[in-house]
This record gives C-alpha cells, sequence and structure tokens, in this order.
C-alpha cells in the first residue's frame, strides 16, 4: 500500500505524519513554534522538522509516494507558494513550499490550504464520508472555510478560494482584522474573538478551556458571552448556506468537542437564520478527525491531483 509524508503548516505547530492510501495516519509528530520572535523562517523549520521525522520513522523518502502538505494562509495550489497573508505569520507569505520540498526529498509535493484540507480530510475518511455538498469551518486563532459543492473542492482561479474567515459580516463597522480590512467574520468567530471579549472581565478566562469551564459551571457572563459568539458564527454561517446550499455544515477547531454549549446551539441559531427551505436537511456537525484532518485531507488532495482517485 502507498505511503505518504503529510504535513500541516499551522500558526501554532507543525504536524508531520505517515498516512497511507485509506487515510490510514500510521506514525505523527508535532512541534510547536513560535512565531512571535520568529526569525528562522517556517518553511525552513518545517523542512528540518520533515528530514528528522522520517529519520526517526526510519523511512526512506524514496519508499514515499509523495508529499501533501496542508498550510494556513493563502496557499496559490498552481504553485505551491503562500500568495498571502495568514495572521501576522513572519517570514512566511512568499515560502516557496513545493519546489523546496520537492528538492530537498525528490517526491512530489502539492500545497493547499489548510482548511481546504480539513474539509477533504473529513470527505475522505470524516464526518463528511458521502455527501457532496459541505462547508467545513474551523474556529481557532482564525476561521478557516473549505467548500465542497457538487462532490468538488472550491478552489477558484489559483486555488485560494474558500477564504471564509474573510468574509466581511461587519464591513461598515467591524473591528480590524489582521488582513487588513475591517470586519472579517474570523474577527467575530474566531475563538481569539471569545478570549478578546471573556478576558477584560476576568484574567483567567484566558482560552476556549478556561472559558468552557466555566460556563459548565454556569457562570451567566460566559454564558452571556457564549450566546453572543455563537450568533456571530451563525450570522456567517447563515449567508454561506445562501450561497452554498450544503447539505452539511461540519465545525472543527478545538471548541468544536463543546457538544452543548457550541455545537447544538449553532445548529439551532442556523436553522432560525436561513430561509426555511434551506434549513430542510441542513446537518450541523462537530468535526471528526480533530488533529489529523489537515494531514489527512492534504493527501487526499495530493491524490486527486496526481489523478490516483
Ligand atoms: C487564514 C486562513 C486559514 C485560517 C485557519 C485564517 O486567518 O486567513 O488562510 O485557513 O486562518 O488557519
Ligand atoms: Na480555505
Ligand atoms: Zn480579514
Amino acid at each position: 500500500m502507498k505511503q505518504y509524508l503529510a504535513i500541516d503548516i499551522g500558526g501554532t505547530a507543525v504536524k508531520l505524519g505517515i498516512v497511507d492510501e485509506e487515510g490510514h495516519v500510521l506514525s505523527k509528530t508535532e512541534q510547536s513554534v513560535c512565531f512571535d520572535n520568529y526569525e528562522t523562517p517556517i518553511l525552513t523549520t518545517v523542512l528540518s522538522a520533515a528530514e528528522q521525522f522520517l529519520k526517526e520513522q526510519a523511512v526512506e523518502p524514496q519508499g514515499l509516494a509523495g508529499i501533501g502538505v496542508s498550510a494556513a494562509g493563502q496557499i496559490d495550489t498552481r504553485k505551491g507558494i503562500v500568495a498571502g497573508t495568514c495572521g501576522s505569520l513572519p517570514n512566511y507569505i512568499g515560502s516557496p513550499i513545493k519546489a523546496e520540498l520537492e528538492a530537498k526529498f525528490g517526491l512530489p509535493t502539492t500545497v493547499a490550504n489548510d482548511a481546504n484540507c480539513m474539509t477533504l480530510g473529513e470527505v475522505w475518511v470524516g464526518g463528511a464520508k458521502g455527501y457532496t455538498d459541505v462547508i467545513g469551518v474551523t474556529l481557532g486563532t482564525g476561521v478557516g472555510g473549505g467548500i465542497l459543492t457538487g462532490g468538488r473542492l472550491l478552489e477558484g482561479a489559483r486555488g485560494l478560494g474558500g477564504e471564509l474567515g474573510h468574509f466581511r459580516t461587519h464591513a461598515l463597522d467591524g473591528v480590524l482584522c489582521t488582513c487588513g480590512a475591517s470586519g472579517c467574520w474570523e474577527r467575530y468567530a474566531a475563538t481569539t474573538a471569545l478570549v478578546r471579549g471573556a478576558q477584560p472581565r476576568n484574567p483567567k478566562w484566558k482560552d476556549g478551556r478556561a472559558i468552557f469551564e466555566s460556563a459548565h459551571a454556569g457562570d451567566p457572563t460566559i454564558l452571556a458571552l457564549l450566546d453572543d459568539w455563537t450568533d456571530e458564527i451563525a450570522q456567517g454561517l447563515a449567508g454561506m448556506v445562501h450561497i452554498f446550499n450544503p447539505q452539511l455544515i461540519l465545525i472543527g477547531g478545538g471548541v468544536s468537542a463543546q457538544q452543548e454549549l457550541l455545537i447544538d446551539p449553532l445548529a439551532k441559531k442556523v436553522r432560525a437564520s436561513v430561509m426555511p427551505a434551506f434549513a430542510e436537511g441542513l446537518e450541523i456537525r462537530a468535526a471528526q478527525l480533530h488533529n489529523d484532518a489537515g494531514m489527512v485531507g492534504a493527501v487526499y488532495y495530493f491524490r486527486q491531483s496526481r489523478g490516483e482517485i
């Protein structure tokens, strides 16, 4: 059975894995990266992490069928480079990910946006298996999006399609976004937006975990903030539902494990916000592959681009 190197480049970590042609993750590792005072280009870290991982696994590059990369930011999939901003990651834009990996390992390589890969991973072996019209959304530091329409990933002209976090839900009076515009959905719907609202009220609410702990304990301040936050997420999703008419919306990211406090109220709000015809048969669920979705989807993207599937 063919095996692939899968790499997932995110804002806080680089994940590496060996994935087989059925989408099983055979082995994996994760290296956290601190991009705040980042002097080494991210791609340099990725290249050495990949070399070290293969060595540790005693895998020879010649034994692999290729490399699939999932990467945050606007990825020009034709060229395999980072074409545009992702948060404030330094030394990232312009990174020739495909060319450098191909040169180093002598393996064909594809690169695609992280949330596009997450969506494909779910379609291949996760919660969207068998569906043709899906919106995948990841809630984290930013908001990522992936759209499957008529069974195909919506890529647009350069592979940049599906950048849902920068859909302008508050265009006229919105919060400034890392992309330079204001009012992007991401500023309101990301986990960081929830934290931004909570932390000034109590410093202990410094991340999603602490916030949901208090929510489970019934803290009224947090419950009110969660209600506003899920309203923001639902409003963005409702707009997208009218454009794409999905059968399924999959919510990914660490917070998606919060069924009663996030997924259930969100599903209710989206249904209530869309025209009734769009709500019929619409499912809204948590994604299934968690941490592995990007890696698995990157391999699926590779295999599709190479005509293997
Ligand atoms: C970036 C996207 C990315 C998402 C999730 C956003 O800020 O613009 O490219 O998919 O974060 O990582
Ligand atoms: Na995307
Ligand atoms: Zn933006």
